[in-house]
C-alpha cells in the first residue's frame, strides 16, 4: 500500500514545491548524458556550463589563435624530450653511426669504379677522401673481392643497425614517452574538479588522451630527432661534396633556399587545417560516445536511422577535411621531388664536363657526388614529412598541455590540518555558491549539523539539495561563506581525510565492471573480506549477493547492468558505508528505484544512517519523519527547518506536501478496496 502511495506523491511533489513558476527552459535541470557523469547525480548536465561559457572550458581550437604560441609549445616539447635526453642520445648515435656507415660505403663503390677504370684505361687512381691505398701487387680480381666484401659487410652493418634503431625509437616512444605522458594526463584528470566535467565533452578528453598523446610522441621521433638527423646528415653531406668540388656543390644546390620556402610557407597553409581535424575527429568521438550512451534511448524511440545519419555526417566531415590536407600534402611532395631532380641534371651537366676535362675523377668523384646527391635530396624528401609532423604534433601537443595546466580548483591547502577521523560536526556559514558567477544556486545557507544528527532535505527539483551536498565532500567550494566541518574550515582540511570521512550514495549508483566485492571495497581496495561483508550485511545485501553465481566474486557486467536497481543501491550503500564514515550524503538513494523495491533498502538505510552525521534527500514522509529534522529548499535558499512535528503545524510548504501525500494515501486506500471488492 505504501509503495502505491509514494507513486503517486512523488508525482505531484513538485509543483507543489515550486513556489515561482517553473524556470525558463534553458535553466530547467535535464540529466546529463556524458560517460563521466553516469554515477555522479551531483552534477548537473555537462551541456550547461559550456553554454555558459564556464572558464574551465577547454578551448577548441581556433586556428588563428594558434600560431602566436608555437615559440612557448616547442620549448616545452624540447623541456619533454630532455626528460628522455639519453635514450635520444642513444638513438642519435646510432643514427651518425648509420650514416658514417653509409658515406664509407659509397666511397668504396666510387674507389671500385675508379679501379675498374684504372686497370681498363689507365686511368690514373686519384686520391680519394678516405686516404685509402689499394694493395698494388694483389691480382686485380681479388682487390675488387676485397672492396665488394667491405662493401657487403657495411651493409650488413647498416641492417642490424637499423634493426636497433626501429626498436630503440620504439621503446623511446611508445613504452616511455606516450605512456609516461598518458599517465601524466590521466592522473591529472582525477585531480581536476566536476566544473572541468562539466564543460569539457567526454569525447575531447577522450581525444585528448588517446590521439593528441600520440601527437606529441609525433614531435619527438618524426620531428625532433627526424630534425637532429637531419641537420647532421645534410651538414656532413654538404661538406663532404664540398670537399670533392666545391663549385659542383655550389651549383647543384642552388635550387636549396627554394625548397625552405616552399617549406616554410606550406607548413603555415597547413597548421590551420590540421587544427580543424582534431575539433572534427573530437566531434565524431563525441557524437560515438553519446550514441553508446543513449542507446537505449535510440532503440527506444526508434531513431537508429537518425543516429546513424548523425555519426555518419560528423565521420564525413572528418574524411572531407582529411582529404582536402591530404591533397595538398599530394601536391607538395611530388613538387619538392622535381626541384630535388634538377640538382641531378645540373650535376649530369656540370659534373660530366668536369670528368671530361680531368677535373673530377669518375668514381670518388662524379658517382659519390651523385649517392650524396641522392642521399641529400631524401634528406630534403624528408622535410614534407618532417613539417607535415610538425603541425600536427603541435596542435596534439597544445591539447594536452591544456589538460596539463588545466587549475585544479580543489586541492589540499599546503598546511592542511590531518584528521583522520572526523566526528562529523557540519556547519554552514552564510554559504553561497554559483557555477557561472552569475546566478547562486545555493544561497546564504546557515545550518549546524550536530554529530550524528540526521538532517533530511526537501525541495523540488532543481532546488540546490544536490548542490548544497556536494559542497561537503569539496566537489565544489562555497563562492562566499564557510563549511565548518568540526570546526575547521574545510579548504584547511587534508582532502584525502575529509573525503575518507564521507560516505556517499545517489541517485544512481555506477558499479565498475568488477567484482561485487572490489566494488564495495572501491574507496578502500585495502578492506579486508570481514570489513566488506559487514559493510554487506549492514546495506541488506549479503544475502542477495550470497545468491550471486560465484557470491563475492561475481564480476558485474558494465556498469552494473547485471542487478536490480534495488541491488545496485543496496551495494552503493555498502561502498558508503564500508570504513563507518562520521559523514553520510545519501542523494535521493530511492529515486530511480519502483516503490516495492524501495521498501528493500529502507532497513538498509536505517542501519546505515545509525550513528553517522547524514544528509538524506528524501520525499517520503516516513523517511522526513525519521530525521532529527528537515530543511525545505527552495531556490537555493533554506525556507522552513524543524522536526516533522514542528512542521506540520506550520503552515508551509512541507504542510501542503504531507497534507498530499496523506490524501493521496487515504484516496489510493479506497481506490484499492474498491477494486478489491469489485
Ligand atoms: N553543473 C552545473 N552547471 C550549472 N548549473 C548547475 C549545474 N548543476 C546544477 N546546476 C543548477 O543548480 C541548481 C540546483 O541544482 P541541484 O542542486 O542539482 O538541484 P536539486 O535540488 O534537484 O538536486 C539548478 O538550478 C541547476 O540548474
Ligand atoms: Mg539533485
Amino acid at each position: 500500500m505504501q509503495a502505491i502511495q509514494d507513486v503517486v506523491s512523488r508525482r505531484n511533489i513538485d509543483s507543489l514545491l515550486r513556489a515561482s513558476p517553473p524556470p525558463p527552459p534553458h535553466t530547467q535541470p535535464k540529466h546529463a548524458s556524458g560517460i563521466g557523469s553516469k554515477g555522479n547525480k551531483f552534477r548537473a548536465p555537462s551541456g550547461r556550463a559550456r553554454r555558459l561559457g564556464s572558464r574551465m572550458s577547454l578551448p577548441s581550437h581556433a586556428p588563428t589563435a594558434a600560431a602566436p604560441f608555437n615559440g612557448v609549445l616547442i620549448r616545452r616539447l624540447f623541456g619533454l624530450a630532455w626528460r628522455y635526453r639519453l635514450h635520444c642520445l642513444q638513438v642519435l648515435g646510432i643514427q651518425l653511426a648509420l650514416l658514417t656507415m653509409g658515406i664509407v660505403g659509397l666511397s668504396f663503390t666510387g674507389l671500385g669504379i675508379d679501379y675498374i677504370r684504372h686497370k681498363m684505361d689507365g686511368t690514373p687512381l686519384a686520391a680519394n677522401q678516405l686516404h685509402l691505398s689499394l694493395p698494388a701487387d694483389w691480382p686485380p680480381l681479388h682487390v675488387l673481392g676485397l672492396i665488394a666484401g667491405l662493401i657487403l659487410v657495411l651493409a650488413l652493418g647498416r641492417a642490424l643497425l637499423n634493426y636497433t634503431y626501429a626498436i630503440s625509437i620504439n621503446v623511446l616512444v611508445q613504452q616511455k614517452l606516450v605512456v609516461d605522458l598518458r599517465g601524466e594526463v590521466y592522473e591529472k584528470l582525477q585531480r581536476l574538479s566536476f566544473r572541468f566535467f562539466d564543460a569539457n565533452s567526454t569525447g575531447s578528453i577522450i581525444t585528448r588522451v588517446t590521439g593528441d598523446v600520440q601527437a606529441v610522441r609525433m614531435f619527438v621521433d618524426q620531428v625532433l630527432m627526424q630534425s637532429v638527423i637531419m641537420v647532421i646528415s645534410l651538414t656532413v653531406y654538404v661538406i663532404y661534396m664540398a670537399s670533392l668540388h666545391p663549385g659542383l656543390t655550389l651549383a647543384c644546390l642552388a635550387t636549396t633556399p627554394v625548397l625552405w620556402l616552399m617549406s616554410a610557407w606550406f607548413s603555415r597553409k597547413i597548421q590551420p587545417e590540421y587544427a580543424h581535424n582534431r575539433t572534427l575527429v573530437e566531434r565524431m568521438v563525441q557524437t560515438l560516445a553519446e550514441s553508446i550512451q543513449g542507446i537505449a534511448v535510440t532503440k527506444g524511440f526508434g531513431r537508429e536511422a537518425e543516429d546513424r545519419a548523425k555519426f555518419e555526417a560528423a565521420n564525413q566531415a572528418c574524411f572531407d577535411q582529411q582529404r582536402g590536407i591530404f591533397w595538398r600534402l599530394s601536391l607538395f611532395t611530388p613538387a619538392i621531388g622535381f626541384l630535388t631532380r634538377i640538382n641531378i641534371m645540373v650535376l649530369l651537366g656540370y659534373g660530366g664536363w668536369l670528368v671530361a676535362h680531368n677535373r673530377l675523377p669518375f668514381g670518388t668523384g662524379l658517382i659519390v657526388f651523385a649517392g650524396l646527391l641522392e642521399q641529400f635530396s631524401g634528406q630534403i624528401n624528408n622535410v614534407v614529412n618532417i613539417v607535415n609532423s610538425v603541425q600536427q604534433s603541435l596542435i596534439g601537443a597544445r591539447r594536452v598541455f591544456e589538460i596539463l595546466d588545466a587549475p585544479v580548483e580543489v586541492k589540499s591547502a599546503p598546511a592542511a590540518v590531518r584528521r583522520p577521523r572526523l566526528a562529523g560536526e557540519v556547519r554552514f556559514e552564510n554559504v553561497s555558491f554559483t557555477y557561472d558567477g552569475a546566478e547562486a544556486v545555493v544561497r546564504e545557507i546557515d545550518l549546524t549539523v550536530q554529530p550524528g544528527q540526521c538532517v533530511a532535505i526537501l525541495g523540488a527539483t532543481g532546488a540546490g539539495k544536490s548542490v548544497l551536498m556536494s559542497l561537503i565532500p569539496r566537489f565544489f567550494d562555497p563562492t562566499s561563506g564557510r563549511l565548518l566541518i568540526d570546526g575547521i574550515d574545510a579548504r584547511q582540511l587534508n582532502l584525502d581525510d575529509l573525503r575518507r570521512n564521507i560516505g556517499l550514495v545517489f541517485q544512481e549508483s555506477f558499479l565498475f565492471s568488477n567484482t561485487v566485492a572490489a566494488n564495495i571495497a572501491f574507496g578502500h581496495p585495502e578492506a579486508t573480506s570481514a570489513q566488506i561483508e559487514k559493510a554487506a550485511r549492514i546495506a541488506a545485501a549479503h544475502d542477495f549477493i550470497l545468491g550471486l553465481p560465484k557470491g563475492y566474486d561475481t564480476v558485474l557486467g558494465e556498469s552494473g547492468n547485471t542487478l536490480s536497481g534495488g541491488q545496485r543501491q543496496r551495494l552503493a550503500i555498502a561502498r558508503a558505508v564500508l570504513l563507518e564514515p562520521p559523514i553520510l550524503l545519501l542523494d535521493d538513494p530511492t529515486a530511480a528505484i519502483d516503490s516495492e523495491t524501495e521498501h528493500e533498502i529502507f532497513e538498509a538505510l536505517d542501519r546505515a544512517i545509525a550513528g553517522r552525521t547524514t544528509f538524506i534527500v528524501a520525499h517520503r514522509l516516513s523517511t522526513l519523519r525519521r530525521a532529527d529534522f528537515i530543511i525545505v529548499m527552495e531556490d537555493g535558499r533554506i525556507v522552513q527547518r524543524g522536526t516533522h512535528e514542528q512542521l506540520m503545524k506550520a503552515d508551509g510548504p512541507y504542510l501542503r506536501v504531507a497534507n498530499l501525500q496523506l490524501v493521496d494515501g487515504r484516496e489510493l486506500q479506497q481506490l484499492k478496496l474498491k477494486g478489491g471488492a469489485a
